[in-house]
């Protein structure tokens, strides 16, 4: 099963439609701005010059990080550079749709087997929400985002751990097996969050920061209901489970929020880079 984020503009419509959605419900909902406004916050309040979001897909946080800036009465003069860049034309034309009309955020398509389109050392801050999950090497991309990087220059990394996803369902153990199934279905590197430390130490980077925190929703389903409605699209499409598998655990979820005895779970991680040895004086 291949990562639908590898090619997005060849998914069909209707998926492709699907992600859209759900990814501007995911960054519109107020449980999950708790997850990354600190960050968001923290760019905003170091005044940058530039900064740059690669793998912006519609733009929410982008678009999130301008409206900030904007209300900032010090960045708002300083006129901060915003670049998004992403490798779906589909995406970037929603994103250019749903951003204000006043909005300067300089929106890039680009061609993933293609170095990413700016000046080495460009950028105060580059922010990567929840995209390294999706990349065939994410250390290449950590090594380009480190060329762009100003010396002085951090990096977020917010990411899902996709091993800790997991619905409830009536058959534990299969439940267990869906929950992979799913999450191995729509990140190709499912352990990232796991995996990065040993990742960034092969670059010339290093983590100044990291926290960690747990978006659960029990009895009733919001955040994770939006997600249901999400995969039961690409379930079928992408032929996660089988049709009768996939039947059953839908109606278990739908029917568990009906009932007042839905349960999900994932953590979400957020790293804050540096080059090697800056950053911490
Ligand atoms: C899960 S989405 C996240 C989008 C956005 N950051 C958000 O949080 O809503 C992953 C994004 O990575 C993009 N992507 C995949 N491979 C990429 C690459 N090599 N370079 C840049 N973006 C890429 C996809 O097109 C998609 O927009």
């Amino acid at each position: 099963m291949s990562d639908p984020y590898i090619n997005p503009d060849k998914l069909d419509a209707e998926v492709i439609s699907a992600i859209i959605t759900r990814l501007e419900e995911r960054a519109n909902h107020p449980k999950f701005q708790e997850l990354y406004l600190p960050y968001i916050d923290n760019i905003v309040a170091s005044k940058p010059t530039a900064v740059l979001e690669i793998g912006c897909g519609t733009g929410p946080i982008i678009r999130q990080l301008e409206c900030k800036l904007t209300k900032h009465p010090t960045t708002y003069q300083t006129k901060t550079q915003i670049h998004a860049c992403d490798i779906s034309q589909q995406f970037l034309s929603q994103a250019q749709t749903l951003a204000a009309k006043d909005s300067c955020i300089q929106w890039q398509l680009y061609q993933p087997q293609q170095a990413l389109p700016y000046d080495d050392e460009q950028f105060d801050w580059i922010i990567m929400h929840t995209l390294l999950g999706h990349l065939p090497d994410p250390c290449a991309m950590l090594e380009q985002a480190s060329q762009l990087l100003k010396p002085d220059g951090k990096i977020i990394i917010f990411d899902t751990d996709f091993l800790s996803s997991t619905f409830a369902y009536h058959n534990v153990e299969k439940g267990r097996i869906i929950d992979y199934k799913l999450m191995t279905s729509i990140a190709q590197n499912p352990d990232i969050c796991r995996k990065l430390p040993q990742y960034i130490e092969k670059t010339g980077l290093q983590i100044i920061e990291n926290y960690s925190a747990n978006l659960s929703e029990v009895g009733q389903g919001d955040f994770w209901l939006s997600s249901v409605h999400g995969l039961a699209k690409l379930i079928t499409s992408l032929n996660i489970l089988e049709e009768n598998e996939a039947q059953d655990w839908l109606n278990y979820q739908l029917q568990a929020h009906k009932q007042g005895h839905f349960f999900a779970s994932t953590n979400y991680y957020t790293f804050t880079l540096s080059h090697k040895n800056k950053g911490l004086n």
